[in-house]
Formats: C-alpha cells, sequence, structure tokens
C-alpha cells in the first residue's frame, strides 16, 4: 500500500497539484457570488482574515498529517488515534464530504462545459441574454455535457497521479491568472465600474453580520480545499525532502489572488451593466450571476475586437476555467478514491466503476432538482424555505461540515498526534521552520482559539441555516 505509493516527481509538481485543486470553480464562481451576496468588502475582510489565521495552519497541519501517515484520511486518523472510533468517525466524514462535494462541483463543470461550446459554436449572443442560464440548466443539453464530463474525469483519474495532474496543471493555471488579469483592466475601463470597486474594497461595518462569518468561513475551507482530506491525500504524496510550510503559503497566496481577481471581475461589471443597482438587491445573488454576466462582459468586447474575436476570448476563459474545475474535481475524488483503495482494498478501477456510478446518479439527481422533476426540486423544507437537492446537498457538505472537519483536524493534531511530532515532521524538508512566528503562532493556536472560532461558527451556522435561529446576537 504505502510502499509502493506513487510520488510527486517533483517540489514544484506537488505544489501545483495543490494550487491546481484550489483553484477551480470556487475562486470564479463561489467567491464572487458569496462577496456580492455578503456585502462585498465586509466578505472580503473577514475572508482575508480567515485565510491567514485559521487556514494557513489548517493547511499546514493537514499535508504533514498526510506525509506523516502516508495514508488517505480514514487511515490517517486511525494511524494517528488508533483503537479509537469517535476519531475514525472523522476520517469518514473527511472521506463523504468531497464525495459529496463532488456531486454539486459536477454539476457546475457541467454548466461551465455548456458555455465553453456554447461561445465556441458562436452563440455568444444567446449566453448573455437575460434568463439564458435557467433555460440552459433545465435543457437536455445538460445531460450530454454530464456524460462528456465525466467521462473525462474519469480518464484523467484512470492515468494516476502524476501524469494526469501535474502536467496539465504547469500550462494552464498560469494562464488562467494572466487572462484574468486582462479582463479585469478591460472591465474597470467601463462606466460606473468604478462604484463596484468600492463596493467590494470600502467595507460597511453595518454589513458584517454572522451569515457573513459564515459564508467567508467556509468559502475559505472550499476554495483552499481544506477540510476534505484532500491535502491529507495529497500530502501522502509528498517525499520528506520537500518544505511543507513554504509550500501551503504558496498555495494560499496563490489561490487566494486568484479569488480576488475573480471578484475585482465580476463586481465591477454588475455595477458597470447596472448603474442603478440597489445593493441591498445583491443579497440575494446566487451563481447564476456569474453565468449571467461573465457573456456579458465578453460580448461587450464586441465593440472594439469584433463577435469574432469576443468569442475567442469567451472560449478561450470559458476553457481555461472548465480546465481549472477539472483539476479541482479529480483533485476531490481523489480522496474516496484513494479510501476505496485503501481501505476496502477496491482495485483503482473498481473503485472508479464505484464512484462514477454514485456520484453520477447524484448529480442526476442534481440536474433534475431547477425545475425538471418536482421531488428533486423542492426536495427539503426548512427555516422556512423549500430547497432542491442541489441546494441541500450545498447547504450541508458546503455551508455546514467544512468548518466542522477542520476542528476535528486541530484537536487531532493538538491531542493526539502532539505538537512535538507535528513540528517534527514540519522541520523535514524546511529546518528553517523551527522559531520563526509562523511556527510560534501555529503552535499557539492551533489547539485553542482556530478550533474555538471554528466551533462556534458551524453551531452558529447550523441554528442559522436549518432553524433561523441566530444564537451571536448581531
Ligand atoms: N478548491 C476548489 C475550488 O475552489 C474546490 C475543491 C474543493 C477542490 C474541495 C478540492 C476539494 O474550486
Amino acid at each position: 500500500m504505502s510502499a509502493n505509493r506513487e510520488q510527486f516527481s517533483s517540489r514544484l509538481g506537488f505544489i501545483l497539484a495543490a494550487a491546481g485543486s484550489a483553484v477551480g470553480i470556487g475562486n470564479i464562481v463561489g467567491f464572487p457570488v458569496n462577496a456580492t451576496k455578503n456585502g462585498g468588502a465586509a466578505f472580503l475582510l473577514f475572508y482575508a482574515l480567515f485565510v491567514v489565521l485559521l487556514c494557513l495552519p489548517v493547511m499546514i497541519a493537514e499535508m504533514s498529517i498526510g506525509r506523516h501517515t502516508q495514508r488517505n484520511p480514514i487511515g490517517a486518523y486511525r494511524r494517528l488515534a488508533p483503537n479509537s472510533k469517535i476519531w475514525q468517525l472523522g476520517g469518514w466524514l473527511a472521506v463523504i464530504t468531497p464525495f459529496m462535494i463532488a456531486v454539486f462541483y459536477m454539476m457546475i463543470t457541467v454548466w461551465i462545459m455548456g458555455y465553453l461550446v456554447g461561445s465556441i459554436t458562436g452563440n455568444l449572443d444567446k449566453l448573455a441574454q437575460e434568463g439564458y442560464f435557467t433555460t440552459f440548466i433545465n435543457s437536455q443539453q445538460v445531460f450530454f455535457y454530464l456524460i462528456g464530463a465525466a467521462a473525462l474525469i474519469t480518464f484523467i483519474l484512470h492515468r494516476g497521479v502524476h501524469e494526469g495532474i501535474e502536467k496539465a496543471a504547469k500550462l494552464m493555471m498560469p494562464a488562467l491568472f494572466i487572462m484574468l488579469l486582462c479582463l479585469v483592466a478591460f472591465v474597470l475601463t467601463l462606466d460606473n465600474a468604478l462604484a463596484g470597486v468600492r463596493f467590494y474594497l470600502v467595507p460597511d461595518i453595518s454589513k458584517i453580520t454572522p451569515a457573513v462569518l459564515s459564508g467567508a468561513l467556509s468559502q475559505a475551507f472550499f476554495s483552499l480545499s481544506l477540510g476534505m482530506g484532500i491535502l491529507i491525500t495529497y500530502g501522502s504524496y509528498i517525499d520528506k525532502k520537500q518544505g511543507i510550510p513554504s509550500a501551503a503559503k504558496f498555495v494560499v497566496l496563490t489561490d487566494t489572488g486568484v479569488a480576488f481577481c475573480a471578484g475585482l471581475l465580476i463586481i465591477p461589471a454588475i455595477f458597470a451593466f447596472n448603474p442603478q443597482i440597489n445593493t441591498d438587491e445583491l443579497s440575494s445573488s446566487s451563481v447564476s450571476l456569474i453565468f449571467t454576466f461573465l457573456p456579458k462582459i465578453f460580448l461587450t468586447m464586441q465593440a472594439t475586437i469584433g463577435y469574432v474575436g469576443a468569442s475567442i476570448v469567451a472560449s478561450t476563459f470559458f476553457l481555461l476555467v472548465f480546465f481549472a474545475a477539472l483539476t479541482s474535481q479529480v483533485s476531490i475524488l481523489q480522496v474516496p478514491l484513494a479510501a476505496l483503495e485503501d481501505e476496502l482494498g477496491f482495485s483503482r478501477d473498481k473503485s472508479l466503476l464505484s464512484l462514477a456510478v454514485t456520484a453520477g446518479l447524484l448529480t442526476l439527481c442534481c440536474a433534475v432538482s431547477f425545475g425538471m422533476v418536482g421531488f428533486f426540486t423542492e426536495f427539503a423544507s426548512y427555516a422556512g424555505q423549500t430547497k432542491s437537492f442541489f441546494d441541500l446537498v450545498i447547504d450541508i457538505f458546503y455551508d455546514t461540515i467544512l468548518p466542522l472537519n477542520g476542528f476535528i483536524i486541530c484537536l487531532l493534531v493538538s491531542y493526539k498526534w502532539k505538537k512535538a511530532r507535528f513540528n517534527e515532521e514540519l522541520e523535514q524538508g524546511e529546518p528553517s521552520y523551527r522559531g520563526t512566528l509562523l511556527e510560534r503562532y501555529v503552535n499557539f493556536s492551533l489547539g485553542t482559539v482556530i478550533p474555538l472560532v471554528l466551533l462556534i461558527i458551524f453551531i452558529n451556522t447550523v441554528a442559522l441555516k436549518f432553524f433561523s435561529h441566530n444564537l451571536l446576537g448581531f
């Protein structure tokens, strides 16, 4: 099992693969939607605080658990806390969560693929029409794209760790970043875009609510691929000569940089296209926001580069986002896949097949939950709202469980594995980590402040989301 575990072929390979996992739909779609919905700069402020103060230490913890134990999360938890049913439950949670996240992630990947094909085939003007998104997600085309995306992902997973992920990440990630920067520059030249920049960068303290905190925390965990055993699994493929803290810092920086730019692209565009917008209206934003505004931004370029030029830009951008979504999706599925292989002794093919069938069926349930099938469209009802199957999966596995998984990891490292051994693992490959401010901060906070904050936000999110009850009182 662990003896012949594949390894990333180089330090750069690991870092890029981890960054490839982190940068995805969460950055391009999730971050701007959440920032728009949660008061712009108020959200950005807490997002940044959470990323540095809570997420970076959790990321370092996850990577080192993986490298130390050379296991998937279930095996890793068992190794660090032998004979303990409670901890093993944590391990299972860290496997089920990515499995369910893969389901709604697939749905959004499929939509991106649809928009990619739409722009390549010259239909950019259609994509930019009001209401197109709703029509599209309820059309039968979605099923074809679903099959296409599923086949691609299965193929990539089939080819193994370094070949599939590493090679492609080296090229596409920087390309996505550069393209994002160019698009931001373009959007900022549009009239009224600066009103959006203000909304995004100047915090309005009155907009800070527990929902903003919860939104920022879930988004930060999701975007950095934390709380899902991904970095435990990836960590198990890093060799001992590599420095974990500096790799973690790089991943955090890249991921946050991309998310920040995506916000700086979408939010000013919203204000440029709707100069009269009332910022209170924005609090009901959803994923459709991105699928409405991106095509509009591209279509506006028509005046300068013509329709074909605009379609080429749109196609390239959707292609890069689609690629980022694929690398992330592959990394998400890597966790349950490794768990099936290591824990149940399945062959890689059998594990892949089991996942493809189960995740595929659940994604189908999501696909029909936007109006096609009543049962899945009105699947559950809580906190005074009717929720679709897709919403329910997001509410539970994206909004609620991630901070809980982070909480468990903090306790596991601090109280089971113990700090001395944790630091020893970290100093391997990066001796200069010893005595740094980061080391002191991580040592102090990983067993105290971080789990406490995660627990409080987790409890309040459950109360807020499922019972419309705000326990924090502000
Ligand atoms: N972090 C990825 C994104 O931002 C999504 C992801 C989640 C990847 C969980 C791996 C694990 O899109």
